[in-house]
């Protein structure tokens, strides 16, 4: 696996810090050694989202580690699921003064799932720069798949690995997967529905998979986490289908499963 994944989107607020953080905990889960790194260095917004205060993280952020030259390993944070995490703060710090080597000496970590600012602008680009590979983000609307493409151009010039798409906020009636792919010639690899679930566990301070572990929510982010890692994924409803008492006694009679 590349060592830092950036996750990009072009347009704004379509679920990049999301993403990463989500993510980032469900590979955490799977036992991967990953630290989500807060790459939006002018409006930081893991540390918020994980519900730590900007008094309690004190030195350890991106901000200070860029200021002061610190080894990243010194400033990892660890969220109450575990999850391991750099925020940033609000002092003045430059995405585009972060080198590589820094993440590549990171030894407490095997992977790192950078969040990167929107837009197409030099913070954008210095963030896709120093990424092994990006995951882009889209929301099935025209205006973001077209930033999705331009952003798909940068991380090209760039020499960046595309590893493929996320489409958040999948609905019915909008751009599907097939849809997406055909416009933009790269692989949808992930699909999380739109969910009203996401707002409750905002307000209770904690992301979604941890708030509703067991979820379809949930169940979007780690079949994109198996699918990263190049294993099969059973899906919840993988399972209803495998353990319902009609399935059971088709499959014994020999016939094909329904579709539940
Ligand atoms: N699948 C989803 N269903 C419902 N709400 C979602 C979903 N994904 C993200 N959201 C919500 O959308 C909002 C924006 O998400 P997020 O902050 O991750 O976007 P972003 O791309 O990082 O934004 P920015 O470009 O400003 O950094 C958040 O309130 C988040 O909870
Ligand atoms: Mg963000």
């Amino acid at each position: 696996m590349d060592k830092v994944l950036g996750i990009v989107s072009g347009k704004g607020g379509v679920g990049k810090t999301t993403t990463a953080i989500n993510l980032g905990l469900v590979l955490n889960n799977f036992g991967r050694r990953v630290v989500v790194v807060d790459g939006d260095l002018l409006k930081p917004n893991i540390g918020a989202v994980l519900g730590v205060k900007l008094k309690e993280i004190k030195n350890h952020t991106i901000h200070h580690a860029v200021k002061n030259n610190k080894k990243l390993d010194e400033i990892v944070y660890v969220h109450s699921s575990g999850l391991k995490f750099i925020p940033g703060d609000h002092t003045d710090s430059s995405i585009k003064d972060l080198n590589k080597e820094v993440f590549e000496d990171m030894k407490s970590s095997e992977l790192i799932i950078l969040d990167t600012p929107p837009g197409f602008g030099e913070d954008t680009r210095a963030a896709i720069r120093i990424c092994d590979a990006v995951l882009v983000v889209v929301t099935p609307e025209e205006a973001s798949i077209q930033a999705g493409i331009k952003t798909i151009n940068i991380a090209r010039e760039e020499k960046v690995k595309i590893t493929g798409i996320v489409l958040n906020r999948k609905r019915e009636g909008s751009y599907g997967k097939t849809e997406i792919e055909s416009i933009t010639g790269i692989p949808v690899i992930g699909e999380i529905i739109e969910d009203k679930s996401f707002e409750e566990a905002a307000y209770n301070r904690h992301p979604v998979t941890y708030y509703y572990y067991d979820s379809s929510v949930t169940d979007g982010y780690k079949a994109l986490a198996a699918k990263l890692l190049g294993e099969k994924y059973e899906g919840i409803q993988d399972k209803k289908e495998r353990d319902s008492p009609i399935n059971k006694i088709l499959k014994k009679l020999g016939f094909k499963p329904l579709n539940l």
